[in-house]
């Protein structure tokens, strides 16, 4: 495999440090993520858990309807997911989604909540795993190909202004390929989650299966959140949840600080138009030294 020694400095323009030995962003802070480590779960929380642009926000819609299908209409719209399913790490005040300095962060406002609570995090099992052994409340992975991760990825930094202008992907996929991108390395970030693939409560699900059959895998989400739908209100779900429409939702496709939205293509196999086939073989080696052997297989059409 050739891979160059980047540094992660010549990637990222945003102020870094290093926690657990990966790095992270002004995005969470380390405080938040000691509080993340401690956080108490209720065994009726829900929890989204994925890589970063691996499909959490489709799939955080996707619970959020189920879980609210009594009052779920086609092509209703409800506000910023961030709103209705927070995202447990995230440093609201160092965001601009804020619009008040007295904003909580969400791992200080959800302690408070008195409805059910629906959790969004990158943060690798291992952070979690303490908290989240005692409860055992439900958790969806959602896990996505590694090659159209990293294209998103780069395009998502990109657009939020967190990379060194003008760097080319290719440096970004250098770094990726080293785990020096926020929140580590890929294949240890899926090898924690993926570990957990026998618990009754713990559902695995992959980007590019609710992309190709999303009724099949909505109704296995809900199935496995405990309700029983009706095909109508599934197709409803569907509807609500596919590109088209919550790309409208100006609440969850926002603008990226510098360029671009937060939903960017929606596609599988959008890596074709970035990565050489040197990269894409590489991948391949990359994933099959610690992944394919253990069961877990990505889909890149
Ligand atoms: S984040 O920032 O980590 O929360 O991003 P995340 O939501 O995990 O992933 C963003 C990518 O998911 C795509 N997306 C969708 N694809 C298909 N259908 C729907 N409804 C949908 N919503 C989001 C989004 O476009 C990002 O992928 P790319 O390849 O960049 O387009």
């Amino acid at each position: 495999m050739t891979v160059n020694n980047v540094t992660i400095h010549e990637v990222y323009k945003d102020s870094l440090f290093m926690y657990k030995d990966i790095p992270w962003s002004e995005y969470t802070s380390l405080q938040i993520l000691r509080q993340c480590e401690q956080f108490e779960y209720r065994p009726d929380d829900i929890i989204v858990a994925t890589y970063p642009r691996s499909g959490t926000t489709l799939t955080q819609e996707i619970v959020w309807h189920i879980v609210n299908h009594e009052i779920v209409e086609k092509d209703k719209m409800y506000g910023g997911t961030w709103k209705r399913f927070p995202f447990m790490e995230f440093n609201e005040k160092k965001a601009s989604l804020s619009t008040t300095s007295e904003e909580l962060n969400p791992i200080d406002s959800l302690p408070m909540w008195t409805t059910k609570r629906l959790i969004k995090t990158h943060l690798p099992f291992s952070f979690i795993r303490e908290q989240f052994d005692k409860v055992n409340p439900k958790l969806v992975f959602v896990t996505r190909n590694p090659k159209d991760n990293v294209v998103s990825r780069f395009n998502f930094s990109k657009g939020l202004g967190s990379l060194v202008d003008g760097v080319p992907f290719e440096m970004f996929w250098q770094i990726y390929m080293n785990g020096l991108v926020t929140y580590g390395d890929f294949r240890d970030f899926n090898q924690g989650y993926w570990s957990l693939r026998d618990r009754a409560n713990v559902l695995v699900v992959r980007y590019e299966d609710i992309v190709h059959q999303p009724f099949q895998e909505i109704h296995k989400i809900a199935l496995f959140l405990g309700y029983s739908l009706s095909d109508e209100k599934i197709k409803t779900i569907v509807h609500n949840t596919t590109f088209d429409i919550m790309s409208k939702n100006k609440d969850v496709n926002r603008s990226l600080s510098v360029e671009g939205q937060f939903l960017r293509k929606g596609k599988v196999g959008d890596w074709k138009n970035w990565l050489t086939v040197a990269q894409s073989e590489t991948m391949d080696a990359w994933i099959a030294a610690k992944l394919r052997c253990d069961g877990l297989r990505f889909i890149y059409e």
